[in-house]
């Protein structure tokens, strides 16, 4: 049983800095959740979860767990176990000994250690592993190990900073699937820190995404896709990435693509007196017609086949514009072609704020 709840949390690593590395971060994470701290390289995301684990002082701001402050608690006084990208395992000890090192410092009885050795071994197929040393086993392996070590700990919190990161791809999907069940398992509420939005997607209750040291928007995965909060989280999550445009306002809730002819209903932004505003159309929502010579919202640049959809990259008056088709495509470089939104769900934005209308 654990709910964290992070208040005005800001971190500023010396006071010289005339920034901070994290800001004023406030929002709750539930008992039993699996929350994704994403964003890109520097935004804050480990020192975020170093300051949970107590690895790293708060500056600002209060760290509650179940109505408790602890940011003041030694690590090891805080009930939770941590998981890093490079496994930190001991190299002298066998699998065995890693995963009961944290058991012994807690001087649990012997035949309890022994039992969640065993168990915690067997939810991680690492049985047939108990006796060898982590320099004997695969990346994939040591990853196990490292996370059989955290849950014989059976903490109320899980700590993860991209602890998938150093697994090839294929690996790294079947680890992500049984990291998600794993957690339904065991239930312990699990933060997790990683830079890959489709991670974040398929593993979270929740997602806080983070650009420079502030919170761009915390929701459920499929509120951070559905209604982006800021220009940021449109362009960050979703793959091909949003297209984010300059467009014009010509009527109270219609726009057009800036130098094109395509015009977009956009019936639930609030446009206010803007004559301008930024215009998000997901690439798997968008189609293109053949255009001519004369008449065309640009001319295609690049097609990329991918075998079940082909990405299409166009040159617009406003930029690069990519739409992704199912199957093959049958245009090809230099078409002049026409765009179709009808289908999108359509994201405004403040040109100035870059939040959403
Ligand atoms: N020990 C430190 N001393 C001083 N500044 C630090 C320290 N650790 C991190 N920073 C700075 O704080 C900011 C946030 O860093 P942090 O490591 O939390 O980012 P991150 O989101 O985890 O990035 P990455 O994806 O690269 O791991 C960065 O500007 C970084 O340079
Ligand atoms: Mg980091």
């Amino acid at each position: 049983m654990a709910e964290i709840q992070l208040q005005g949390v800001s971190k500023k690593y010396s006071p010289k800095d005339d920034r901070y590395a994290v800001e004023h971060l406030t929002y709750t994470i539930p008992d039993g959740s699996f929350v994704s701290l994403l964003g890109p390289s520097g935004c804050g995301k480990s020192t975020t979860l170093n300051m949970i684990a107590g690895l790293e002082s708060v500056t600002d701001g209060s760290i509650i767990v179940d109505g408790r402050a602890v940011e003041d608690l030694e690590p090891h006084k805080r009930d939770l176990a941590f998981v890093f990208q490079d496994y930190a395992l001991y190299p002298h000890l066998s699998v065995a000994d890693n995963i009961a090192f944290g058991l012994r410092m807690r001087k649990l009885p012997k035949a309890e250690i022994e039992q969640r050795v065993r168990e915690a071994a067997t939810k991680l197929e690492l049985e047939n592993h108990l006796g060898r040393r982590p320099k004997a086993l695969s990346g994939g392996q040591r990853q196990r190990v490292a996370l059989a070590r955290a849950i014989a700990r059976r903490p109320g919190v899980l700590l993860f900073d991209e602890p998938l990161s150093n697994l090839d791809a294929l690996l790294r999907d079947k680890t992500r699937a049984e990291l998600k069940i794993l957690h339904a398992e065991i239930g312990a509420t699990s933060v997790y820190v990683t830079h890959d939005q489709e991670e974040a997607m398929s593993l979270s209750d929740r997602i806080a995404v983070m650009s420079a040291g502030r919170l761009e928007q915390y929701g459920t995965p499929a509120e951070i896709y559905r209604t982006p909060a800021t220009e940021f989280v449109a362009g960050f999550v979703g793959k091909p990435r949003m297209n984010i445009v300059d467009a014009a306002v010509i009527g109270p809730h219609r726009v057009r693509l800036e130098g094109t002819s395509l015009e977009v209903d956009v019936p639930d932004a609030d446009l206010g007196e803007r004559s301008a505003v930024r215009l998000g159309l997901r690439p798997t929502e968008c189609a293109l017609v053949a255009g001519t010579a004369a008449e065309n919202d640009g001319t295609v640049l690049v097609v990329e086949p991918l075998g079940n959809a082909t990405d299409i990259m166009l040159r617009i008056a406003g930029g690069e514009f990519v739409v992704r088709e199912a199957g093959f495509s049958s245009f090809a470089p230099g078409d002049p072609v026409r765009l179709d939104a009808r289908a999108a769900a359509p994201h405004v934005f403040d040109a100035e704020t870059h939040l959403r209308l």
